[in-house]
Order: structure tokens, then sequence, then C-alpha cells
């Protein structure tokens, strides 16, 4: 099956951003992954309410949003409003889990759930069954152009271990330091959506970079 990308605007430039936008519109990317962060969840702020809005009226591909806060529920149905297609919250700012996922697909949005490095996938075990996306950070979420953390790579084959013994179809998407030299390893291991920032941004030429992480089978 062919891999998704989901361009992350925290990289690109927010002086530029339709420009940036429109170069993603335009490229083989399949979603914007869009992060936002509370300052408090993660050491670091991100975008709120009325970017979110800009980015929604000029995207043309599904907004991949995930959520870095504490206490996500209260903001499930700003999202929805806001045009989130996949909401993914934190396995860690979720004492209702369960609830949480029933939330988000009632709503008509696909569900996602993340896990930071720390958290084993065996804790998703459950309730993988309601799950529409599972995200591996490999790296520490609050921070664009991070190192990956190697050890991402085994956790990820436990994941799709648990997909494939119980038959399940959701998305397996991998977020932080993902690169040229790792994109091939990761979808051998069972990533079926990548997230790239800094390596697309970064890039001389983002629709050729977009083109490159796309060419991986
Ligand atoms: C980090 C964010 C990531 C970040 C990835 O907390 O969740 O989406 O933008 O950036 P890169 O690809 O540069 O590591
Ligand atoms: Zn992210």
């Amino acid at each position: 099956m062919n891999h998704k990308l989901s361009p992350s605007l925290l990289a690109a430039d927010f002086g530029n951003l339709e420009r940036d936008i429109e170069m993603v519109n335009n490229s083989k990317a399949d979603w914007f992954h869009v992060d936002v962060m509370d300052g408090v969840f993660v050491p670091n702020l991100s975008v709120g309410t009325p970017v979110i809005k800009a980015i929604k009226r000029l995207a043309k591909k599904p907004l991949d949003v995930h959520l870095m806060i504490i206490d996500p529920d209260r903001y499930i149905q700003h999202f929805k409003d806001l045009g989130a297609d996949i909401l993914t919250v934190h396995y860690e700012a979720c004492t209702h889990l369960h609830r949480t996922i029933q939330h988000i697909k009632e709503l008509g949005m696909k569900a996602g759930v993340s896990l930071n490095p720390h958290t084993p996938v065996s804790c998703l075990e459950e309730i993988l069954s309601d799950l529409d996306m599972v995200l591996i950070m490999s790296v520490n979420p609050g921070f664009g152009a991070q190192k990956f953390i190697p050890g991402s790579l085994d956790k990820i084959r436990k994941l799709n271990e648990l997909k494939k013994k119980h038959w399940l179809s959701f998305d397996i998407e991998v977020d932080g330091g993902v690169t040229l030299d790792n994109a091939q390893n990761l979808i051998d291991a069972g990533v079926t959506v990548l997230v790239a920032g800094n390596t697309v941004f970064a890039s001389d030429d983002p629709v050729l970079m977009i083109q490159k992480l796309k060419t991986f089978k």
C-alpha cells in the first residue's frame, strides 16, 4: 500500500503561510499536519484558532491535527468546527481515552492516539479496534528539527504486529526526525503516514523533497 505524507506546518514560514500551503496543495503530499501545543503538556506554544482557520480556508487537503494539550476533551467540538479531518490526542493526556475517541468519531472526524517515546504500544491493545490512526512520536513532542530516536523503529514494528494479529487497518503515523535516510526503514516497519517538518520546509526544493519522500515503497 502506498504511504501518505503529511508535511508539518510547524516548520513552515509563518510570514509566508499562504505560499507554503499553496506549495503543499500543488505537491504530492496527502495531508497537512497541524501541531497544536499548549505550553503545559509540552514546553512550547504553537498555533491556535485564528491560524488554523486560515489554514483551513487555504488548504485543499485534509487537516491532520495533532493535539499536544492537556484535557483535550474540552476542545474536541472546537477542532471539529475549525475543520479538523483527523484529530489525534495524546494517550498521556487522556484519563478516559475510550470516551474521548468515541466523541471524536461521533462528530465525524477520524480519531488518532499519539504515544510519547516512553509509552509502550501495549497500552493501546484494548482500544486499537476503535482507532483510525496511531501516531508514534519518534522525538519528544514540542519542537521540530530534533533527532529521530532509534528505538522508535522497533516500537513501530511491535505496533504493526498488533495490527496484523487483530486484523486491523488503522494508519500508523510517525512524527519527528523523519528524513530521506530513515523513511524506507520506517515504511518497512509498518508506517503508513510519514510526518515531515524540517525535512520538507528547510529543503531547497520542498516540492521535490515531498516527491522523494513519497517514492519509497
Ligand atoms: C513535534 C511535532 C512534529 C514536528 C516534526 O512535537 O509533533 O510534528 O513538527 O518536525 P520534524 O519533522 O522537523 O522533526
Ligand atoms: Zn506533530
